[in-house]
């Protein structure tokens, strides 16, 4: 029989190196603690001391206390998150994935040290930061894959060009709608760039059995309980397909799936001259950011 020739991005055995950004609950928890079972070593960012605590604990207990890296950030932060891809790159040469999370729901407008509305720079930028500063270290893996988990085929909600910070008519559902379709565009302009070696998927992964609702009014978080118990799915369902990323990411540029059905790329959603758009946008907002508040 002959021998059977590798594909160069399938090796599903070999130990990864993964950035787990909002692992340390909900469905990255669950991704980073499956990764530690796996033989993986596992950088995890989450702002919670507490989660953190109890994260490290749950290592140790399946014996990867060695294999896992945490970083307390409040990515809600440019210049934290900028600090946090810093650490990352000294202390870890080659990274193989990095899978983004983090985010959270605001009721009300928050603005923050930097003067940027808060999910905005939490749930978009920071995943901006993250896929372009861990980029030399993506490069460096025989199969360097970003996953960014949020809502990739829905065509509610839209990017506010002219008032990105929402400082007009500001609704956590609105907020929550346009960092989703601005994670959108950050995957097809990543994808865009020449010579790049790094695969990105875009993943929406239906309503789960997942989320931090403690920012939410009790009410709410009561519906979306109930909500959840009769329709969402189990974590485990969710996280099983940014398995198959890892460690066999796709041959394209650019993935997008919303559950288990594939997206086309030619929906609206994913325009490429919005993508430029708003990278030129994001390029200009972090410019003034670094001038004003990152001296020197
Ligand atoms: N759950 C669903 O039904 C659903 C459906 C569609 C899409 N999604 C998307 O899937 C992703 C993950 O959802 P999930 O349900 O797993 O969320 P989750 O359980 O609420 O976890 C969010 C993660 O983000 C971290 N985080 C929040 N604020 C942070 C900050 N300022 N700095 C650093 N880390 C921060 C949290 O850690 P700390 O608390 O330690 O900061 C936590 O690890 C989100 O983007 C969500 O929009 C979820």
């Amino acid at each position: 029989m002959p021998e059977s020739i590798p594909h160069p991005t399938s090796h599903p055995a070999r130990p990864r190196v993964i950035v787990v950004s909002g692992g340390t609950d909900g469905m990255g928890r669950a991704l980073a603690l499956a990764r530690l079972e796996r033989g993986d070593t596992v950088i995890v960012l989450g702002s919670s001391p507490a989660k953190g605590q109890r994260l490290l604990a749950d290592a140790g207990k399946i014996g990867a206390t060695d294999r896992i890296d945490l970083i307390q950030v409040d990515l809600s932060s440019v210049a934290r998150a900028r600090a946090a891809i810093r650490d990352i790159a000294a202390r870890h040469e080659r990274i193989d994935a990095l899978t983004l999370f983090a985010n959270r729901q605001a009721p009300k407008r928050t603005v923050t040290g930097e003067g940027l509305e808060q999910t905005f720079t939490l749930y978009y930028l920071s995943r901006y930061l993250l896929s372009h500063g861990l980029s030399p270290q993506l490069g460096r893996s025989q199969s360097g894959v970003i996953v960014n988990v949020a809502g990739v085929g829905m065509t509610k909600g839209q990017i506010h060009w002219d008032d990105l910070q929402l400082e007009h008519g500001y609704g956590m559902v609105t907020a929550q709608l346009q960092a989703g379709r601005a994670n959108d565009l950050l995957g097809v302009a990543f994808a865009a760039q020449p010579h790049n070696p790094i695969r990105y998927v875009l993943y929406h992964p239906g309503f789960t059995k997942s989320g931090d609702l403690s920012p939410l009014p009790a009410a709410m978080r009561a519906s979306i309980r109930a909500a959840a118990r009769l329709s969402a799915r189990p974590i485990a369902e969710s996280i099983a397909s940014i398995h198959e990323f890892i460690d066999t990411p796709p041959a394209a540029p650019l993935t997008a799936i919303d559950r288990d059905k594939p997206v086309p790329l030619t929906i609206e959603t994913l325009d490429p001259a919005n993508a430029e758009r708003l990278s030129e946008a994001t390029r200009t907002l972090l410019a003034f950011i670094e001038r004003e508040h990152e001296p020197g």
